[in-house]
């Protein structure tokens, strides 16, 4: 098959690193970018001095949804747009890369996902932290039960506040709750809950607490007890700070016969990568995380030693040999909307005071 030939719909700020994943991947013949729409026609040109270039430039999505030489689309929209983009690519039959969350408010949510599953199409959703060599490994180890099964846990997510007022040129919807829905935990640790249900199964209930300590209509702190379908349970504490340039996860896991930390960034081989194993009687195990990452690499085919920062690299990887393949990929619309039932719960929890059930549908 010839390369998968992409649209972009948005092109802010993560835009840029979907198209430093793209530009790799026409390295590899695996995709192109042909087309990019933002009404903002300086974001199209940014995003084209990352690819090389942009054959086809849109004002309106419409145009780039309906435009015959596009594939496959990529919705990188503010989180508000992503419905009206989606319903139509879903209209169009075409494959669909969707950025999370999928809606401000899980109403919407649900109807995104109900079209998706109604006409078909194929739909991954941008939760990349599956694809971090760090959290893959954890993974493994949880399947293999190597360390027994896994008991507790407890996750801590920070970032600096994204938004306008606290860095300079950022823009400030993530900090209104009629546009983006949800402060740090829908916002950024939509992220985690998607982790959370990938390694121990679905979340089943949750208890949560939330704070607004910089004053705007979202939260900034967020406290989740979670307890999941297979027993285990953890804690998930998620924060926006004003520590510019600061941004972590922090995950610690209990088994039977074993703990394992892992600490991650939004980049792979960022500073911040750790893993550490303790083993019964054994001294703990620091793991040579540059290795691990050039062991995951080779295991998927890929150069070890390959300078892939952006791990939508290997998000935009899997779309395009799904398509290939003809299968669905991961994550899928179904997995992003357990990640979003599991933060509709946590705000279900924090506004009633009491434990929540995660919707299972
Ligand atoms: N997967 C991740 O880790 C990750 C990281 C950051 C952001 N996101 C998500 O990606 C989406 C975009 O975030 P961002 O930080 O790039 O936002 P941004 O505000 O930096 O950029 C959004 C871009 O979309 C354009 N735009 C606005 N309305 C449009 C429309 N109707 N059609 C086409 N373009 C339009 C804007 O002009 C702007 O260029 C959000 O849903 C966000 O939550 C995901």
């Amino acid at each position: 098959m010839s390369e998968l030939r992409l649209g972009f719909i948005g092109c802010g700020m993560i835009a840029s690193a979907h198209a430093a994943a793209v530009r790799l991947l026409q390295e590899d013949g695996l995709v192109r970018l042909v087309a990019a729409a933002d009404p903002d026609p300086a974001g199209i040109e940014r995003i084209a001095s990352i690819t090389g270039d942009v054959e086809h430039r849109f004002a309106d999505g419409r145009d780039l949804i309906s435009c015959d030489d596009v594939d496959a689309v990529v919705v990188i929209t503010p989180t508000r747009f992503h419905r009206e983009a989606i319903l139509l690519v879903c209209d169009s039959g075409k494959p669909l890369f969707a950025e999370k969350p999928l809606a401000p408010t899980f109403d919407v949510v649900t109807e995104i996902r109900d079209a998706i599953v109604k006409t078909g199409i194929t739909c991954q959703v941008g939760f990349q932290s599956r694809f971090h060599p760090i959290n893959r490994k954890l993974r493994a180890i949880i399947e293999s039960g190597e360390l027994g099964a896994p008991m507790g846990y407890t996750l801590r997510d920070d970032q600096y506040w994204p938004t306008g007022a606290v860095v300079e040129g950022h823009t400030s919807w993530r900090s209104e709750r009629s546009e983006a829905g949800g402060g740090a935990l829908l916002e950024h640790s939509i992220h985690s809950c998607d982790l959370l249900n990938w390694l121990f199964g679905p979340a089943v209930e949750v208890f949560a607490k939330t704070r607004s300590v910089f004053g705007y209509s979202v939260e900034d702190v967020a406290a989740l007890t979670i307890e999941h379908a297979s027993g285990v349970v953890g804690n998930l504490v998620t924060i926006f700070n004003g520590v510019q340039g600061r941004e972590e996860r922090r995950l610690e896991v209990f088994f039977e016969r074993g703990a394992v930390e892992i600490t991650t960034d939004f980049v792979v081989g960022a500073p911040e990568d750790s893993m550490l194993i303790q083993r019964p009687g054994e001294p703990a195990e620091r793991i040579d995380v540059v290795e691990l990452r050039r062991q995951d690499f080779a295991s998927q085919g890929l150069d070890p030693d390959r300078k892939v920062w952006v791990y939508q690299y290997h998000a935009h990887r899997a779309f395009a040999e799904a398509i290939r393949a003809n299968h669905d990929p991961s994550p899928t619309v179904q997995d992003a909307y357990r990640a979003h039932a599991l933060v509709e719960a946590g705000y279900q929890s924090a506004r009633s005071r009491v434990p929540a059930s995660v919707l299972q549908t």
